[in-house]
């Protein structure tokens, strides 16, 4: 069998590198990287750390508006995708590259995967959002993490070639959390002592790209007190730099950390705050208590166990949420078993057309 992975952006590498891992144990993979990421933070140091094999195909799209960007990847790709006539073209998640790589393949009629399918928010002002539901309905293959995706495809009619497989980001954390321990030195280059300092990371276009609200969640992370350790999105990184802002003196913002430094910190941490769907669930699976930045999220399931909080971007909701927040004693297992990856191979065998 030959699988196309597409990837382009930071949670596409962890994703992608669980299943290639599996994948290329009996198969041919040839990846594509779009260019959408290409910080050597971003990008790269995952190749590294996860053992990603390099690239075949880099389109470097880069950054631009979501029209240029997502009509660059398509240009570049359909060349690509006619040449390799893969048995599947596979992708990940909800970002521009996923719709990229997606429409592509569906309109040269090759078949489609789509990993973490029938998630929603319900919100179609994020771009994510849009991503997701395209995607979904062009796709052959839909791997859903958990029943709650499953239901949502068939509120929309999407009822064929859907299996819950569980989540290949719990694979990639199963995995590397040894490592992470063995491997990270952060804590002690950064003066943090574990559970007495508070994890940030918060790049959602709606709480970044208005620098009042990006400005208001920063100065509550100030009123906290506490040590907030932010590994800073890039493109929250040019917001807080436009707008001359200076951190209070409990807030550290740092560059963004790879891998394993994140799974260390996601660990250690004492509380998450966070607008990432990533980091909302390995909040989960490491047992550290999470505030999500925003007004509703996908992975409802961590919310419904009682260790997550949707609060949005007002100051006294967050206030509140941070200092009352009591984790339940309970701590279901969401999201599989850590085999995803091994089932999306299989189902990929098994189905192939
Ligand atoms: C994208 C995804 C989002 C995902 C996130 C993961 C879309 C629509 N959004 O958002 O779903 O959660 O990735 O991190 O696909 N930039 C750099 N260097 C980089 C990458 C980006 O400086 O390597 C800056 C650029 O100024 C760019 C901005 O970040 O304009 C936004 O990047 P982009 O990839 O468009 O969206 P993300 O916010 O990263
Ligand atoms: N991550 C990382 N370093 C960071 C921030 C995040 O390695 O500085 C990892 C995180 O552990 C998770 C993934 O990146 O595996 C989540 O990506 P992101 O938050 O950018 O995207 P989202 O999940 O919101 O789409």
């Amino acid at each position: 069998m030959r699988i196309l992975t597409v990837v382009g952006a930071r949670p596409q590498f962890v994703k992608a590198a669980a299943v290639s891992r599996i994948l290329r144990e009996k198969h041919a993979e040839v990846i594509l990287h779009t260019g959408q990421h290409y910080d050597e933070r971003m990008s790269e140091v995952f190749f590294q750390e996860l053992d990603i094999p390099e690239p075949d195909y880099n389109l470097e799209v880069g950054s631009a508006g979501h029209s240029v960007q997502t009509g660059e990847m398509l240009i570049r790709m359909e060349p690509i995708f006619e040449r390799e006539k893969p048995d599947w073209v596979l992708v990940y998640g909800d970002t521009n590259s996923t719709l990229a790589g997606a429409l592509v393949a569906s309109k040269l009629h090759i078949p489609v995967a789509h990993v973490e399918a029938g998630l929603r928010s319900f919100n179609r002002e994020m771009p994510e959002e849009i991503n997701r539901v395209l995607t979904d309905h062009v796709s052959d293959l839909l791997f859903c993490p958990a029943q709650k995706a499953v239901d949502n495809l068939k509120l929309e009619g999407v009822t064929s070639g859907v299996y819950i497989v569980g989540d290949v980001m719990y694979d990639a954390v199963l995995r590397h959390s040894k490592r992470a321990e063995k491997k990270s030195t952060i804590l002690n280059s950064l003066k943090l002592r574990s559970k007495l300092f508070l994890l940030a990371t918060v790049h959602r276009a709606s709480n970044v790209d208005d620098t009042n609200t990006l400005l208001n969640i920063l100065e509550t992370f100030s009123m906290l007190g506490e040590t907030i350790l932010f590994p800073v999105h890039p493109r929250t990184r040019k917001v807080i730099q436009m707008a001359g802002f200076t951190p209070g003196a409990n807030i550290r913002l740092i560059e963004p950390v790879g891998y394993l430094d994140m799974l260390w910190l996601e660990k250690n941490a004492r509380m998450i705050l966070t607008d990432s769907g990533g980091v909302q669930k390995e909040a989960y699976w490491f047992g550290t208590p999470c505030v999500t930045l925003r007004e509703e999220t996908e992975w409802v399931e961590t919310v419904d166990a009682g260790w997550n909080v949707v609060v949005g971007t007002e100051r006294e909701r967050i206030l509140n949420a941070v200092r009352m927040f009591t984790p339940p004693i309970s701590h279901p297992n969401l999201f599989g078993d850590g085999t995803a990856s091994q089932n999306i191979v299989r189902l990929l065998e098994n189905e192939r057309k």
